[in-house]
């Protein structure tokens, strides 16, 4: 289905809060990329968004643990797997701190046609935290040194990273930025926070900025892109950032990654795209899932987030919640479809109260 892009024009002459600098920071360059949600956004759901929405320039798989250090079950790599099944670049990811296993993973990525993978070292959950995984190795840099000696002693594809300020304090990181520069990463991307505050609190892009001066590496920020002002507020404080990831904003509003290039869609476009996304997802998930409560509780999880599009977006989140088939499902929904959109505002507070 093809839609009518609103332009430039249209923004100035509607948008009057937008200021002319705001406007041209819309239309810089920017790349795009979609962050990994384990438990969402599985190739079900990336398919079906690049199809239905598109906007991002890659997106990163969730992560991908416990694969093995001899040989890797195939059953570990069908989210990923084959790599014709993408329909828009997808980066794979591993959490682990062994290097073999991340060697051995790197390889037989390679052999299904993955030319890069990212490595996790931002998951703050204790149960992982704890076990030195994600960002619970960053306190302990010299262990992270020899893993990279491990890893870059063999490894057949690139290799970026993707993590935090820290675990307990955002000084942490620069020592893992110093030790990353003697190593042919391909990239950092950097969630603005620590691990403590697992997704609430404030970011911190000033400390990102002290990072961009430790680090020889291309880096890009991550955390609380959620709309057009806080796209524009990190904007004007990284004016050289070209390439941002970004999350729960566009989970909530899968339309965010066009407008911070400048598209626009109009409601009753906004609603067909959307209505057509939930029937992908529903449709694709139901040919796997067979059993409905876990049909509807995959489905559930993205309107977790979605509903958050809407005003009211708690409300109509708790209806979809209750549903108990695919019947009551599928009315919540359409009663969801037929919401006012939420502003920025609405939208932040959605998704601050989520965590
Ligand atoms: C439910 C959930 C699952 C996540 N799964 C992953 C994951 O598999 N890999 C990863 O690197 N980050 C994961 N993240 C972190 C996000 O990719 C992202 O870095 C974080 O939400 C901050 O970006 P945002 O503020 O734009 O959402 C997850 C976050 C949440 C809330």
């Amino acid at each position: 289905m093809k839609f009518k892009i609103k332009h430039i024009t249209n923004v100035i002459v509607s948008k009057k809060s937008s200021t002319l600098q705001q406007i041209l920071m819309m239309y810089n360059n920017h790349k795009l990329l979609f962050a990994p949600f384990h438990g969402i956004t599985d190739k079900t759901y990336r398919n079906a968004f690049a199809k239905c929405f598109g906007g991002f320039d890659e997106i990163y798989a969730p992560f991908i643990s416990g694969s093995g250090t001899k040989i890797i079950n195939p059953s570990k790599l069908t989210d990923i797997t084959p790599i014709l099944n993408n329909l828009i670049k997808t980066i794979p990811q591993i959490l682990s701190i062994n290097a073999d296993e991340i060697k051995l993973f790197g390889k037989t990525i390679k052999d299904n046609g993955y030319d890069s993978f990212n490595w996790n070292l931002g998951c703050p959950f204790k149960q992982i935290a704890n076990k030195k995984r994600g960002c619970g190795i960053l306190p302990y840099p010299d262990e992270l040194h020899k893993l990279l000696d491990g890893i870059f002693s063999d490894l057949p594809v690139k290799m970026s990273i993707k993590t935090r300020l820290g675990y307990h304090n955002s000084d942490e990181i620069f020592k893992i930025l110093e030790i990353a520069n003697q190593y042919p990463i391909e990239h950092i991307i950097i969630h603005a926070r620590i691990g403590k505050q697992f997704y609430g609190g404030d970011t911190n892009p000033e400390k990102y900025i002290e990072c961009m001066s430790v680090s020889r590496h291309k880096l890009i920020y991550n955390g609380d892109i959620f709309n057009i002002s806080s796209f524009n507020r990190v904007k004007s404080l990284l004016p050289k950032q070209e390439i941002w990831m970004i999350g729960r904003g566009a989970l909530m509003n899968p339309f965010l990654p066009h407008s911070l290039k400048g598209k626009f869609f109009d409601n009753d476009e906004k609603v067909n795209m959307l209505e057509e996304f939930n029937n992908e997802l529903l449709n694709n998930y139901s040919k796997y899932i067979k059993n409905e409560t876990r049909l509807l509780s995959r489905m559930k999880s993205v309107w977790g987030y979605l509903s958050g599009v809407f005003e009211n977006g708690r409300e109509i989140f708790n209806k979809v919640k209750i549903s108990k088939n695919t019947n009551e499902y599928t009315a919540a929904i359409s009663n969801a479809l037929e919401n006012q959109f939420s502003d920025e505002n609405q939208q932040s507070i959605y998704l601050k109260e989520a965590f």
